[in-house]
């Protein structure tokens, strides 16, 4: 059965045109005007878009002492409601855990996806197995890998092994990623507020402040150069991190920034909030930062200097985070956002005139599937894409609220938030999801998406003095595709 996608005007990352969309068996096959299918999707008045890309969730995760309240099936369904069509989900290896082992842990839990998902492996230990794994890791289609510099004593990964890592992720044609919070200084921070008595989640913010973020950022950033690895900054939060981020790219590096839609639309007055259930569910990390901040990262978008909107989709009820009442180190760190990312990008950013259409599309979008090297196949209204696609109705509004969301916990930190452009329909791989706003996803129904790794471009660019050295070649033996 085909279905057609009529009367709407495609709006890609890089063009805005009227077009029908012909969708066959999951794929686009054909785009023009005038097109029959079996099923017909009325697009008129909406925009048609390629689907959201979430590259940062971590549903059912242990965290904390506690799992992350969404799993894979109710954090696709949340992400297919805001019009977000894939998920990349963080695989957290336990301290001398295999890297394989704990991604069959993830694979028995992503079975329930209701869209498409792919996965970042964690390097959350350093040694001989995990150096051998993560060879596996990218032949398996997982060839990005993150680095907390922060949970001391819990996932930190100290200086050696980052720069052991980074090397190793370079040759294998790799993404690296951090993130880059000094976890040192928030422990000593973190110790010392707890003396004094500061116990409550404002607290919280006090002990990651925003120079930890520019420090590590700054780190990261040179580390990565010195090993020959493009660098991925997971949720920036803050100018002094932009700052680093904005400088590396102009000197030509291969550096990429990912603000949050919370940081862009949130920010510290929420941790003044006298209730501490209110404070502490807005608990995450980095916090949320002041306006100056918030105008940094909206800036960096606009400019290019930062490239991605995601969430850190990190959902724990009310009754896990009060598991740091009276110390607020204890609060489960992570908020969620997957269903409000897209509308609140829109109303905050195409309908406050701080984003352009085709803006949006790349942030949500387009720009993470080619730096995670699935693009076309994702991120894309291109003949033989995946038909994960968003039919976005401008007129549609509605208020943010716990008691209307697909997500399984008990609040929103978006709660009471009118946004203005909304899914009409959402299609993962053709499969109608969001039917005229009604809620049909298919549980099971999502993927997973294998990505090929890229060439090393990122050699250090102190080796620029010889270009015609020969290049690290990939040592997988997989030929890279893509952008
Ligand atoms: O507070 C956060 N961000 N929780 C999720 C884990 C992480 O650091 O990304
Ligand atoms: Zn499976
Ligand atoms: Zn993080
Ligand atoms: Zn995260």
């Amino acid at each position: 059965m085909t279905t057609v996608i009529k009367n709407g005007t495609i709006v890609t990352a890089d063009l805005t045109y009227k077009a029908d969309v012909l969708i066959d068996q999951g794929k686009i096959t054909q785009i023009g005007i005038g097109l029959k299918g079996d099923r017909t999707v009325d697009a008129t008045g909406c925009f048609v878009m390629p689907g959201g890309i979430d590259p940062h969730t971590h549903l059912e995760m242990p965290f904390m002492g506690t799992y992350s309240a969404d799993d894979f099936e109710s954090g696709t369904r949340a992400a297919l409601a805001g019009g977000t069509t894939m998920v990349v989900d963080f695989v957290l290896p336990g301290q001398g855990q295999g890297l394989m082992d704990a991604a069959q842990m993830w694979h028995n839990k992503s079975g329930r996806a209701n869209c498409d998902y792919s996965y970042h492996m964690a390097i959350t230990w350093w040694g001989q197995k995990v150096w051998e794994d993560m060879e596996l890791s990218v032949k398996a289609g997982m060839t990005s890998f993150k680095h907390f510099m922060a949970y001391k004593g819990a996932l930190m990964v100290n200086d050696d092994e980052l720069y052991q890592s980074f090397k190793r992720v370079g040759d294998l044609g790799g993404l690296a990623m951090v993130h880059a919070e000094n976890g040192d200084v928030v422990a000593e921070l973190t110790a010392k507020l707890l003396a004094e008595g500061n116990t409550g989640p404002e607290a919280h913010a006090y002990s990651r402040p925003p120079q930890v973020e520019g420090e590590a950022t700054n780190r990261a950033i040179m580390i990565a150069d010195m090993a020959g690895v493009p660098l991925y900054v997971v949720h920036t939060s803050c100018e002094d991190a932009h700052e680093a981020i904005r400088r590396a790219r102009m000197q030509g590096k291969r550096v990429w920034g990912e603000p949050l839609i919370q940081h862009l639309t949130l920010d510290d007055s929420e941790y003044q909030n006298p209730d501490w259930d209110h404070a502490a569910r807005r608990v995450m990390s980095p916090p949320f930062r002041n306006k100056l901040h918030q105008d940094s990262l909206w800036a960096g978008l606009q400019s290019g200097s930062l490239s991605v909107v995601a969430t850190d989709h990190c959902a724990f009820t009310t009754e896990q985070k009060r598991y740091g009442v009276g110390n607020f180190a204890k609060i489960p760190n992570g908020t969620g956002g997957l269903e409000d990312r897209m509308p609140m990008l829109w109303t905050h950013g195409v309908g406050m005139g701080r984003l352009t259409m085709n803006e949006f599309v790349a942030v949500t979008s387009t720009n993470i599937a080619k730096i995670l090297n699935c693009y076309p196949q994702k991120g894309a209204v291109l003949v033989g894409a995946d038909a994960d696609l968003v039919v976005w109705d401008p007129e549609k509004s509605k208020t943010i609220g716990a008691a209307s969301q697909q997500s399984a916990i008990d609040y929103n930190v978006f709660e009471g938030k009118v946004v203005k452009g909304l899914p009409r329909y959402t299609l993962s791989r053709g499969v109608v999801s969001v039917d005229d706003g009604e809620i049909k996803t298919r549980e099971g129904h999502g993927k997973f998406i294998a990505r090929d790794p890229r060439p090393a471009v990122n050699r250090a660019l102190s080796a620029w003095k010889d270009l015609t050295a020969p290049r690290p070649v990939a040592r997988s033996g997989i030929p890279a595709t893509g952008v």
